[in-house]
């Protein structure tokens, strides 16, 4: 057997065209969605990703603003930028790019984002609202991978078993509350879960979002599963690859999700998709 993909760039793409559609929608009512995006420091991984956010924008008719500061800005200099950025009406998304350097308290500074204005979804005010099913901005990472559910007919997971493996505040917990959201019964592990196959072998659906290659292999997979690989890692040779044994688990897997073109640019996809839901809320 050979699982089908579920292609994260084809889906991205029809998303951001609605994207768009929309964002032209607010444009002509003189009310263009904004997004700041925040760098601090010079960490190479960062300034990519943070490009790649800028370029989506550019790409999507969103207004987007890169602030780019040197590692030595100081803790009170990012915050109160952030205060201002808090009160500009052509603002309606702020993103500060994590990893931050050492001497600044990363949950300091996303607590200091408006609720409102927090695209990201790791306000302590948006994971809660996550969790006790309110409105709020949803992680993207985890709300890709919602989507990418959703795209091969699994909006309601209801009578599934899903496990999550990884449990990390951006993707894993968000992850969780998300599949329970969509009914499904759910397991969360980590790398140091005893015996994991014994867990994800019961799955219907696996999120695998630790970070190290090869955590999830073929023997682990009940035949016919969905298997969504959030790992962005580098094998021997340095090619880009996930958190599972790709070659392995597509003879096994019903979907999967490739690395890359699989999570990775679902991620950015719904960081516009969050922009958009607050402009359009701030616009009325
Ligand atoms: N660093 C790695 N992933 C992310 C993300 O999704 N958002 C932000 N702000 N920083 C990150």
């Amino acid at each position: 057997m050979s699982a089908e993909l579920i292609d994260g760039n084809a889906l991205s793409k029809k998303i951001r065209t609605e994207v768009s559609e929309r964002a032209a929608a607010l444009a002509a009512r003189g009310r263009k969605p904004g997004l700041a995006v925040i760098l601090v420091g010079d960490n190479p991984a960062s300034q990519v990703y943070v490009r790649n956010k800028v370029k989506a924008c550019e790409d999507a008719g969103v207004h987007s603003v890169l602030e780019k500061y040197d590692a030595s800005l100081s803790e009170a200099e990012l915050l109160a930028r952030i205060d201002a950025l808090n009160r500009d009406p052509g603002i309606h998304g702020i993103l500060v790019q994590l990893p931050l350097p050492k001497h600044i308290d990363d949950h300091k500074v996303i607590e200091a984002i408006a609720p409102a204005k927090d695209v990201d979804g790791f306000h302590v005010a948006s994971a809660g609202a996550l969790m006790v099913g309110e409105t709020g901005f949803k992680a993207c990472t985890p709300y890709g991978c919602m989507k990418m559910l959703e795209s091969i007919g699994l909006k309601s997971l209801r009578g599934k078993h899903a496990v999550v493996i990884g449990r990390s505040n951006i993707v894993g917990k968000p992850m969780a509350m998300m599949l329970l959201q969509a009914d499904a019964t759910v397991t969360v592990c980590h790398s140091g879960t005893a015996d994991l196959g014994h867990h994800t072998r019961q799955a219907d659906v696996i999120v695998a979002a630790v970070g190290r290659r090869k955590v999830l292999t073929a023997d682990m997979v009940k035949p016919g599963a969905v298997v969504i690989d959030v790992g962005m890692n580098r094998d021997e040779a340095g090619k880009l690859c996930g958190d599972v044994d790709f070659d392995g688990v597509k003879e096994v897997a019903g979907w999967i999700t490739p690395v890359p073109g699989g999570v990775g640019p679902m991620t950015i996809t719904m960081l516009l998709v969050n922009t958009l839901e607050s402009a359009e809320r701030a616009a009325g």
